[in-house]
C-alpha cells in the first residue's frame, strides 16, 4: 500500500508531546512533513522534537497552553515564522475526566474539561483560520472522541466538551467550504496512551477487563492506528471530505 503523501506539508500539532499527538508527529515527520509541536509539557515536547530532528526530520517545539488565548496566538505565530504557511492544524491537546456521576463531579472538573477540550480547540481553530484564509487554504483536524458522538456515562463534562468539538467542526466546515479550508474531526475509542493509562490506573482488574471486552475487537486501539488515519486526512487524498467525524473505535459504536 502506498503511504498517504504529506511531503513538505507544514502540520501544526497541539498536545504533540505525548500519546496520539506524539505518535502522529513521528509518522508525519517520517513521511516528509514539517511538524510544529506545541504542548504545555516542555520537557516531553522538547524530547519528541529532538528525537525527530536527530533522525533528520523537520520538527520544532514551542510551549503552549491551549486554555490561554495569548499563548495560543504566540504558538501559531512562531510556528508560521519557523516553517512558513501552515497546511494542517491538528487540534489534539486534551485532558481526561475522573469517572463519576454528575452529582459527584466538582464544577472545577467541568470547567477544566471545557477550558482545555473545547475552548482550547476554539482558540486554535481561530488562529488556524486566521492564517489559512491569508495563505489560500488548509485543513483543520480536531481530536474529538466517540464520547462526542454518543452518550458516555461517568465522563459527562468530557462528553459535553467533545460534543462541542464536533459541533464546531461541522459549523465551521460549512462556513469555510468555499475558502478552500476543510474541517474534520477524529473520534477514537480507548487508545493506549498515558491518558488512558491514567484512567485505567483507577480501575480494578475486573473493570479493566470489562472495558477492553466491551470492544468487538477485544482490545484497545494503538496510537499508530489513529496516527495512520490522521496522516491520510492530512494528505490531499481526503480533499472532498469536510465537516465529517472519522470514527476509529474497533466497531464499538457500530
Ligand atoms: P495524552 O495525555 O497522552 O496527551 C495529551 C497531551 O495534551 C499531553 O501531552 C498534554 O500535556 C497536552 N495538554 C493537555 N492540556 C494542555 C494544555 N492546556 N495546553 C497544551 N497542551 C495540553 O492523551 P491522548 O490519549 O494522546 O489524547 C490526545 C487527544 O485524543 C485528546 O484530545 C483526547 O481527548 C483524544 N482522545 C483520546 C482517546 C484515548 O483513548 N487515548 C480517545 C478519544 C479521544
Amino acid at each position: 500500500m502506498i503511504a498517504a503523501d504529506v511531503t513538505a506539508k507544514h502540520i501544526v500539532i497541539t498536545g504533540g508531546a505525548s500519546g496520539i499527538g506524539a505518535e502522529t508527529a513521528r509518522l508525519l515527520a517520517s513521511r516528509g512533513a514539517k511538524v510544529s509541536i506545541g504542548d504545555r509539557n516542555i520537557e516531553l515536547g522538547q524530547q519528541v522534537a529532538r528525537e525527530l530532528t536527530e533522525l533528520g526530520y523537520s520538527a520544532q517545539f514551542t510551549v503552549v497552553d491551549v486554555t490561554d488565548v495569548d499563548s495560543v496566538n504566540e504558538f501559531y505565530r512562531q510556528a508560521v515564522n519557523h516553517f512558513g504557511d501552515m497546511h494542517v492544524a491538528l487540534n489534539n491537546a486534551g485532558v481526561d475526566h475522573n469517572p463519576a456521576r454528575m452529582l459527584d463531579v466538582p464544577d472545577e472538573e467541568f470547567h477544566r474539561n471545557i477550558a482545555v477540550n473545547l475552548t482550547g480547540v476554539w482558540y486554535c481553530m481561530k488562529q488556524a483560520l486566521h492564517y489559512m484564509t491569508q495563505s489560500g487554504g488548509g485543513h483543520i483536524i480536531n481530536l474529538a472522541s466517540i464520547a462526542g458522538t454518543s452518550g458516555a456515562p461517568m465522563i459527562s463534562a468530557y462528553g459535553a466538551a467533545k460534543h462541542g468539538v464536533i459541533g464546531l467542526t461541522k459549523s465551521v466546515a460549512i462556513e469555510y467550504a468555499r475558502s478552500n479550508i476543510r474541517v474534520n474531526a477524529v473520534c477514537p475509542s480507548f487508545v493506549k496512551t498515558p491518558m488512558v493509562e491514567h484512567v485505567m490506573s483507577g480501575l480494578n482488574d475486573k473493570q479493566k477487563a470489562s472495558l477492553i471486552n466491551a470492544n468487538p475487537m477485544k482490545r484497545l486501539g494503538e496510537p499508530h492506528e489513529i496516527a495512520g488515519a490522521i496522516a491520510w486526512l492530512c494528505s490531499d487524498e481526503s480533499s472532498f471530505m469536510t465537516g465529517h467525524s472519522v470514527v476509529l473505535d474497533g466497531g464499538l459504536t457500530a
